[in-house]
């Protein structure tokens, strides 16, 4: 057995494998990340691609050992990247999977073509495709989806020529990939200096960790309810004037999409909520009442999920009020939030479970607010309320409460 250090998905891992163990089967079966399909075992058919230092490669004909060393992400990893969502959206618009096996490493696939060359006018997506195969679309959807999202995203900067092609290198290749890995820094796409702006793309702005405090959760007649406080390093004045836009405090909470207001003031929306393998979709509508002297604002909303069958009503209230952080004035946000789940994700109406979700969600919403002050224009966390990484977040959070209990350390 070999010991190897790698970064997965943004984590340290360190590992025992045997020296023939391929990279697919180390993510597959020790680390449990089954995102990664495996198709031929033979390098021909794509379903393992995974980016190993900024580069795509499969993953059934790279030892694990040869990635000591390496930063790797599989799809799992690709939760919070724009240019990824924007592809996700385009497969699912354009029909591009059936079966769906090849679909991860075609998404993989995809995001490197249009990183690497969508502002190449004589792009061949068929031709650069072709090592991803797929038995059930007929590539038709696959062309039209990467189209559909070449049209808009940028390129970036081309990777450096001393980089290795084919299954990663092992330990010795350090300068290549340290290279290599500089580029990848950030995942958002990445435009080269001289191109100047891009169609439909505004820059990235770094997020801010805004701290976000959870009261007490409390479930009575099936109603889960809690209150939220975060403070926003703005002016009042500048929250209120966000915060008042049912659209832009929609167009900050993942997974939230808001229609337009009814002439009766009526809103109606939906939400996506992916929280491990589940995943819904609720459509639904709601009322709000604003209150611009008190800078008060109450929603109130209710939907369903077709398809799991799932319910949900809500009502969302907040008030602004002044405060000041290290001399700079802020804006205190308070919300009181109570809502009611019924069907499968009733499940997550426990309080356990709600404290530390909403935490996290509270987290990426305060974060997306303070962005979107900061630069108007920015680009923000994709649209997607939770997925894996959310989910992993609170399991991951859990395991190391317990950890640190038995070691004496909790507070
Ligand atoms: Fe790796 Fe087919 S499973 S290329
Ligand atoms: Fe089934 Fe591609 S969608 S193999």
């Amino acid at each position: 057995m070999t010991t190897i250090t790698l970064e997965v998905n943004g984590r340290i891992v360190t590992a025992e494998v045997t020296p023939r163990t391929h990279l697919a089967d180390f993510l597959r079966e020790q680390l449990m990340l089954t995102g990664t399909h495996i198709g031929c075992e033979h390098g021909v058919c794509g379903a393992c691609t995974v980016e190993i230092d900024g580069e795509i490669a499969r993953s059934c004909i790279t030892f694990a050992v040869a990635c000591d060393g390496a930063r790797v992400r599989t799809i799992e990893g690709f939760d919070d990247d724009p240019l990824m969502a924007r592809l996700r959206d385009a497969f699912a618009t354009s029909h591009a999977l059936q079966c769906g096996y090849c679909t991860p490493g075609q998404l993989v696939a995809a995001r490197d073509l249009i990183r690497r060359k969508s502002s190449e006018p004589d792009l061949d997506i068929r031709t650069e495709m072709s090592g991803n195969l797929c038995r059930c679309t007929g590539y038709a959807g696959i062309v039209e989806a990467i189209e559909t999202v070449t049209a808009e995203a940028p390129a970036v900067p081309a990777l450096p020529t001393e980089r290795w092609a084919g299954p990663a290198p092992g330990p010795g290749a350090q300068p290549a990939r340290a290279a290599a890995t500089a580029l990848m820094v950030s995942s958002s796409p990445v435009r080269p200096p001289s191109s100047g702006p891009v169609r439909g793309v505004a820059p990235a702005v770094p997020a801010r960790q805004i701290k976000v405090e959870v009261g007490p959760v409390t479930v009575e007649n099936g109603e889960t309810r809690f209150t939220q406080s975060f403070v926003l390093e703005h002016p009042r004045g500048d929250v209120w004037t966000l915060m008042r836009d049912p659209a832009r405090v929609a167009a900050c909470m993942p997974g939230l999409a808001l229609d337009p207001p009814g002439a009766d003031g009526r809103l109606a929306g939906r939400m996506e909520v992916k929280l491990g393998p589940i995943s819904a979709g609720f459509s639904g509508d709601g009322t709000m009442v604003r209150d611009d002297g008190a800078q008060r604002m109450v929603i109130e909303g209710r939907g369903s999920d077709r398809k799991s069958g799932s319910r949900a009503s809500g009502r969302v209230e907040y008030t602004l009020s002044e405060t000041v952080t290290t001399s700079v004035p802020a804006t205190r946000v308070d919300c009181v939030i109570a809502f009611t789940l019924q069907g499968p994700l009733a499940q997550f109406g426990r309080s356990d479970l709600v404290r530390d979700l909403v935490g996290r969600i509270g987290a990426a919403f305060a974060s997306n607010v303070d962005a979107r002050l900061r630069a108007p224009d920015a680009t923000l966390a994709p649209a997607e309320l939770g997925g894996v990484s959310l989910m992993l977040g609170v399991l991951w959070g859990r395991i190391r409460q317990a950890v640190l209990r038995a070691l004496g350390r909790a507070s």
